[in-house]
């Protein structure tokens, strides 16, 4: 089983340019209740480093790359992020770091929660000790 779920957007451009729409549970796999966008990120920074009790996040690369890492606690997987056709689905219980930012990288993340600080799991040894116990 692959940690690696992609959605696809179905592309509405035409010969004037692109454009994706995403509508929720029609092209999109659930209710959006938080979006926020990650750019001008310095040169080897990496962000991410937590994992989520409950949340479901979609992360779509408009400009620009970036690699993301997930791991279960049992394995590890890495893509690169570089298409704003297509977002990446990480579900709940899933530690995932972002690495390898371009410096015109603009990341987009749609989330089916508003922010809440206590479903972070921020330590590796506690999710490690929560994705096995
Ligand atoms: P953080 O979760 O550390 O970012 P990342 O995991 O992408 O590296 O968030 C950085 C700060 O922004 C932190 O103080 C929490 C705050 N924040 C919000 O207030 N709302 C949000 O939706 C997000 C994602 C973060």
């Amino acid at each position: 089983m692959s940690l690696i779920q992609w959605i696809h957007f179905p592309p509405l451009g035409d010969e004037r340019g692109s454009l994706v729409a995403l509508e929720a549970e029609i092209t999109f796999p659930f209710d959006i209740k938080r979006v926020y966008y990650i750019f001008d990120t310095k040169s080897g920074v990496v962000r991410g480093l937590h994992a989520h009790k409950d949340l479901s996040q979609v992360m779509v690369c408009l400009k620009g790359s970036c690699r993301v890492m997930l791991d279960n606690g049992l394995l590890k997987e890495q893509v690169v992020l570089d298409s704003p056709n297509k977002g990446l689905l990480i579900d709940s219980m899933m530690w995932r770091e972002m690495h390898d930012f371009s410096e015109d990288c603009v990341l987009l993340v749609l989330a089916n929660e508003h922010y809440d600080e206590s479903d972070y799991i921020r330590d590796y040894n506690d999710f490690l000790k929560q994705v096995h116990s």
